[in-house]
């Protein structure tokens, strides 16, 4: 198969109109996108990505009209939140219409929805005109794609078409929050802060058991986030060993000068951190480096899904 690559948002919404199967940016990461509605567009979506097929999907939408059609009912929390939040980084988990077929949320009875706050990406969806249901566009178990050219890495030939656009403006994922239950639960940090969360909705929960977590938000059983290197936490650069060749850091804090690394990344704040922390582990495993040392952060802000995804990253 040949994959296209446009800039234009009307061809890449004719290819899914058509049951095709298209990567578009967002404000978080590349996801990689087919008409909700179409059962073997969707389908063909966990081939491409080789995605375990009980891992749910989350449905974007470019207007909020079409949450009404996807949703079985609208809770109260979900409304006070799309209200405040969509569009932007956060996905609320509601019960699913019939109306949406059973492969786009892995037979659950609920569904994810997310409306992204990104100019192309809003576009693109309204050219759709259709619901789009849409994993991160890498291959299963590689770091999220922050660039196109991140998304052609692991799936030229295996899709139909790129739109391109920048470099994704957060670099991590949407935050999921489960609003079927009361309190609603954050099954996945992200880019929008459980503080800001908890501004609208003080009660909201952290899912931290990993038995009910399991339950709620099967996608959190697989392997995530890894890159080929191993990834090492270190509370600072002075862990380091001087001699480190095949090795890269990336942190918020300088190493010494003397400190021998392949590849450096000096954040100046934690965002940054974020924005770079996928494209930077990638660039490692296309150089072949051996061992990524990440610097830990404080668990509050997005700094929260910066520890989650490097925790994920370095389990092996
Ligand atoms: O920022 C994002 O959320 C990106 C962009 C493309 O929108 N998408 C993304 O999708 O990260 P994905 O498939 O890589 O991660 C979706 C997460 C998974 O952990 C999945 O298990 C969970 O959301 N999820 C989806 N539907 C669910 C549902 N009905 N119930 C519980 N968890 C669900
Ligand atoms: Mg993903």
């Amino acid at each position: 198969m040949k994959t296209i690559l446009t800039t234009s948002p009307a061809e890449a919404a004719s290819i899914v109109r058509d049951g095709g199967i298209v990567a578009f940016p967002t404000e978080t990461v590349y996801g990689l996108g087919a008409d909700a509605l179409n059962p073997s567009a969707v389908d063909r979506i966990f081939q491409a990505k080789q995605r375990p097929p009980d891992n749910p999907l989350i449905v974007h939408v470019g207007d909020l009209s079409m949450l009404g059609k996807l949703a079985d009912n609208v809770p109260i929390s979900a409304a006070t939140l799309v209200e405040k939040f969509f569009p932007g980084p956060l996905t609320v988990i509601v019960p699913r219409s019939p109306e949406v077929p059973d492969v786009v949320s892995a037979g659950l009875p609920t569904l994810a929805v997310r409306m992204p706050d990104h100019q192309l990406a809003l576009a693109f969806l309204r050219e759709c005109g259709t619901p789009v249901a849409a994993p991160s566009a890498n291959r299963s178990g590689r770091p999220s794609p922050t660039n196109w050219q991140s998304v052609v890495a692991d799936l030229d030939g295996r899709i139909d078409c790129v739109l391109q656009g920048t470099q994704t403006d957060h670099g991590l994922e949407s935050t999921v929050v489960d609003c079927t239950v009361d309190p609603p639960i954050v099954l996945r940090t992200g880019a929008l802060s459980v503080e800001s969360l908890r501004d609208v909705i003080p009660q909201i929960r952290l899912e931290n058991a990993p038995e009910e977590l399991l339950a709620r938000s099967p996608g959190t059983r697989h392997r995530h986030y890894a890159p080929d290197a191993k990834v090492v936490l270190i509370d600072g650069p002075d862990r380091i060993p001087p001699q480190s060749l095949n090795a890269a850091y990336i942190g918020l804090d300088a190493p010494d000068a003397e400190v021998k690394l392949a590849d450096l990344l000096v954040a100046r704040t934690v965002e940054q951190y974020a924005f770079e922390l996928y494209r930077f582990l990638r660039q490692c495993d296309e150089r072949g480096l051996e061992i990524v040392y990440c610097q830990t952060v404080r668990e509050e802000g997005i700094g929260r899904a910066v520890m989650d995804r490097l925790r994920r990253a370095s389990e092996s």
